[in-house]
């Protein structure tokens, strides 16, 4: 940062031409201050986060970014430096996830975010701006699916709740949230060597990832669980919903495996099952204060640290490249 504070350090992904092909690079540059999009709060970024789509962003997904060069970052927990609104006062620390950050407008990435003030949260008292993007989109993600799990009438007597990708940035923290409150957990992962982290964040039982994406015809199987958080989709996702017990919910918030859903309607007519759709993204900010307010309070997790872990810049590369390939386990914290 120069010390008129009018320029600063942002990570910014262009897109090149080689050989005929489209590339995607990632660098650490210096941006003016005048380059950022027009918004009300101007914000000094402490952490940011990884999450599934900066990958995507990263990698030149046109269905996350599309136009280039552009930071990515969702994620992003700072100091409010200037503010046009006044409700959001300078010096006051603020989240943002979500809405366009990081997809078409420069997120967190970045020592420098500009946005709107209707975007932020104010970072609620006793949590660390640490922590806040040790959860960011993903425990928000989570903790919404857990929220439309209770709601829907699961109580930890009902019988055990299974999570799917539960190694990765969503799944650790629906794990362990489900165990914290309460619930007998089972967590499928694709990493065998996760399995003893998935056992100390609360998971009671532990699946190979193939035992639930196998083609199965049937269009039902034994009831197996009272409920689940699948972040895989696909075939995955259609093996769940057959082995719900009846009137059990699924929260279905994730597509790392597909976007498709081969599935019959016969666990929605002959079992009730329930299936819950998650966006945190756009959601109304009321929604999202009140899930932050809840992982600050009653849901706080008493350790973080067993499922994320800090980067600065120069991992950040790899970091994202074994978020895409699906090798990254736990969270990600960037500090910017
Ligand atoms: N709806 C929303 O608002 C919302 C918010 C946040 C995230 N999401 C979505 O949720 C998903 C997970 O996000 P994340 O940030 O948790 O990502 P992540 O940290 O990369 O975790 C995804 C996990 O899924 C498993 N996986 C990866 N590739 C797979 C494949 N081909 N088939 C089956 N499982 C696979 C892996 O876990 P194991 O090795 O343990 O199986 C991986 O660690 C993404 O699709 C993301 O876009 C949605």
């Amino acid at each position: 940062m120069t010390e008129s504070g009018a320029s600063f350090s942002a990570w910014q992904v262009r897109e090149l031409e080689v050989d005929g092909k489209r590339r995607y690079l990632g660098s650490l540059i210096e941006r003016k201050l005048a380059e950022l999009p027009p918004g009300d709060v101007l914000i000094r970024v402490l952490y940011s986060s990884l999450n599934y789509k900066d990958a995507l962003s990263a990698a030149g997904n046109r269905g996350v970014t599309r136009h280039y060069p552009h930071t990515p970052g969702i994620d992003a927990v700072g100091e409010v430096l200037h503010s046009e609104v006044a409700t959001v006062v300078p010096g006051s620390r603020v989240i943002v996830t979500g809405y366009d950050l990081g997809m078409d407008t420069d997120g967190g990435f970045a020592q420098r975010i500009r946005v709107p003030a209707h975007w932020l949260v104010p970072l609620p008292e006793g949590m660390s701006p640490f922590d806040s993007m040790a959860y960011g989109t993903a425990g928000l993600t989570a903790a919404l699916c857990v929220q439309r799990l209770l709601h829907n009438g699961l109580t930890p007597e009902a019988g055990a709740v299974l999570v799917t990708g539960a190694s990765g940035g969503v799944g650790t923290l629906a794990v362990a949230l489900l165990a914290h409150l309460g619930f007998r957990v089972h967590a499928s992962t694709g990493k065998p060597e996760s399995a003893d982290l998935l056992r100390s964040l609360g998971a009671d039982e532990v699946l190979p990832r193939e035992e639930l994406a196998l083609a199965e015809e049937r269009p039902l199987l034994k009831e197996r669980w009272a409920g689940a958080v699948d972040v895989v989709g696909g075939r995955v996702l259609a093996h769940v919903l057959k082995s719900v017990r009846a009137g059990g919910s699924v929260a279905c918030c994730g597509l790392v495996g597909s976007a498709e859903l081969p599935v019959s309607v016969f666990p929605f007519i002959l079992r009730g099952v329930n299936l819950l759709g998650v966006d945190s993204v756009n959601i109304p900010l009321q929604d999202k204060a009140v899930i932050w307010q809840r992982l600050a309070g009653e849901w706080k997790l008493p350790d973080l640290s067993a499922l994320s872990h800090e980067i600065g810049f120069d991992a950040l590369p790899s970091a994202l490249d074994a978020l895409l390939a699906g090798q990254s386990t736990g969270r990600t914290v960037l500090r910017v």
